[in-house]
């Protein structure tokens, strides 16, 4: 039976680049799940967006002197472009500023107003007298007064991951002019009642959680023990989804509180384009879907706590007949950092690689194979352009590339371009089978976890299974000797190369396809992308789409039949000469 299976990504925030660490930490994992589970038979919905709002913007546009407006819609233009190119196959990739994202936000601000869950509170806010202005969250930086961290921003300690009020920082400093002097001031904003959600939160966390990775549940549970107490959702900022109410004309809803809304809006924005306006329900309101949250472990308070205890807060919404409430995150397979150069990837220290300039220079497949083979998923890994030439060499080429390039080219060339009639196959050759044919069960439950290093690694242990296999048969001499018995051992070779496609294809689609069709097979693996331009009553927007409707991967072992014309075959990598490593850093220095 199909499952539903909801997939949100963390929506980027459209201030500048993407850089490797956001690829591997909460972009690949969520497409690598997605293809996987579509070979699979379930129903995705995968859907994100640019985060569009929020000091990131504003302090990136006034560094730039131009409107927050001119900032998202560059970068998030860039995304759609990057996104297309490596292969990211989000079923909606939107934006937060669009007409339908602010009413569903606002909508479910008056609906926890309406529940009881907000309430008003005056707030000391630290204001700039130099700038004349108050400074929310990234406008000001200061020590961590959890971890001591000196450069901690005013919404969050990027050292010890805690979420903080710009006031609570030890010697605070506005981030755009320096100044000291800031005075605390008191402002009024609507504030999520966490702490009457307590016990809800605690009980959703205290079961059935087996299946989460063991950081993120020791962080939630956590941030749950150590009190929780009402967070402000509301900010004296000028750029942001208004207030549905009077009155209020100077505030703007947080970014954090509306962002974590566009997993829903963007369902809605999915279902409306597809023409069947309610099928977002059934992600939605159904208990048997699953929904998971690829993330960044900066963002697990938010998708573990905070947006929990909005869901939990709606109750429910735009859904009069639904018996249950808005499901909550089934998994959070949230990521530690990929590193470069012993820290964050980082412009101002030299360790910076964006992903528009390295797909301008290699292939999407290598760039995925290596953030997976490296994935941080326990632990922070690191980036290094040695180790990405030394696993593109190493293993992507001589373990995999060069197994199925190998024997394509020689049943292309010695076969008259067809797989070969096998004659009766040995115990050697069924076992190779049996054992690249288990992979089905063993690669695809890694894939299910989110284990997706150990998938990897699973499926290239099967690759060199089948490279002794070959070393042994050395099929180039059996033809001088038997045609038939080389014959053979070619046939199960390609066999198994056509099982390792689409054992590897959620990770390597792009190449997966190629062999695909050097295979002899026609149509498409997995579905298309497109940008499309939506129009909304008074302004229209892009976004990324993925249309699987006429896809024939499936996650099914090869039947692949003797006769078959193969396609003239080429290299599906390259390897890559050792000089890049020493071109990539100078560039960098340089
Ligand atoms: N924009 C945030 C970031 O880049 C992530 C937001 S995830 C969301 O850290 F769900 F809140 F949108
Ligand atoms: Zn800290």
């Amino acid at each position: 039976m199909a499952r539903k299976i909801l997939i949100g990504v963390a929506w980027p925030y459209a201030n500048g680049y993407q850089h490797l660490g956001h690829l591997a930490g909460a972009y690949l994992p969520p497409d690598i799940f997605a293809r996987y589970q579509r070979l699979a038979g379930n129903d995705v919905l995968m859907v994100s967006g640019s985060d569009a709002h929020g000091t990131p913007i504003t302090v990136r546009a006034d560094a730039e002197g131009v409107t927050p407006r001119e900032i998202f819609e560059r970068y998030h233009k860039t995304f759609l472009e990057t996104y297309q190119q490596i292969g990211l196959t989000f079923d909606l990739f939107t934006h937060t500023d669009t007409e339908n994202h602010h009413r569903v936000s606002q909508g479910i601000f008056l609906k926890t107003l309406e529940n009881g869950y907000l309430y008003k509170e005056v707030q000391r806010q630290l204001y700039s007298p130099q700038e004349g202005r108050f400074l929310p969250d990234r406008y000001v930086e200061g020590t961590c007064p959890n971890c001591g961290f000196p450069d901690a921003r005013g919404d969050q300690c990027d050292n010890c991951g805690k979420l903080l009020e710009p006031s609570e920082l030890i010697g605070p400093r506005s981030k755009a002019s320096g100044d000291t002097a800031l005075e605390v001031r008191d402002t009024e904003h609507y504030f999520l009642d966490l702490a009457r959600l307590h016990d809800e939160l605690e009980a959703y966390l205290s079961t059935g959680k087996e299946h989460w990775r063991p950081q993120v549940i020791n962080f939630a549970r956590n941030y749950v023990q150590s009190g929780l107490h009402g967070r402000p959702i509301t900010r004296d900022i000028d750029w942001g989804i208004p207030l549905p109410l009077p009155g209020y004309e100077g505030k703007r809803l947080y970014v954090w509180f509306e962002a974590v809304i566009g997993y829903f809006s963007a369902s809605i924005e999915w279902a409306r384009n597809q023409g069947t306006p309610e099928a977002w329900q059934a992600w939605w309101y159904d208990p048997a879907a699953l929904t998971y949250y690829f993330i960044g472990k900066d963002n697990i308070p938010f998708h573990t706590v905070i947006w929990p205890a909005e869901l939990l807060a709606v109750g429910k919404i735009y859904c009069d007949d639904c018996e249950t409430n808005l499901n909550l995150p089934y998994d959070v397979p949230a990521n530690e950092y990929l590193n470069f150069r012993g820290g964050k990837f980082s412009k101002s220290r030299g360790a910076f690689v964006d992903v528009p300039y390295f797909l301008s220079r290699y292939d999407p497949d290598p760039l995925r194979y290596y953030l997976t083979a490296t994935a941080p998923e326990t632990r922070d890994t690191e980036f290094s352009w040695d180790d990405f030439v030394e696993r593109n060499n190493n293993e992507l080429v001589a373990t995999w590339g060069n197994l199925a390039n190998r024997m394509l080219s020689f049943a292309y060339k010695r076969f008259d371009g067809r797989v070969p009639e096998p004659g009766e196959l040995d115990a050697e050759d069924r076992a190779l089978l049996a054992k690249v044919e288990a992979g089905f069960e063993t690669v695809g439950e890694l894939y299910n976890a989110c284990k997706f290093r150990a998938a990897l690694g699973e499926a290239m242990g099967l690759a060199r299974e089948a490279n002794g296999y070959l070393d042994r048969k050395a099929p180039w001499f059996q033809i001088k000797e038997d045609r038939q018995v080389a014959a053979t051992s070619v046939y199960v070779i390609l066999r198994v190369v056509d099982n390792l496609k689409t054992l590897l294809a959620p990770v390597l689609p792009h190449t997966a396809q190629r062999l695909h069709e050097y295979l002899g097979y026609d149509g498409q693996l997995f579905g298309t992308q497109q940008v499309v331009e939506y129009e909304e009553e008074t302004r229209s927007h892009e976004a990324l789409t993925y249309d699987h409707s006429g896809a024939v991967g499936t996650w099914s072992k090869s039947a692949l039949p003797a006769g078959q014309a193969l396609r003239e075959p080429g290299p599906l990598f390259k390897k890559l000469d050792e000089s890049v490593v020493e071109e990539e850093y100078a560039r960098l220095e340089g």
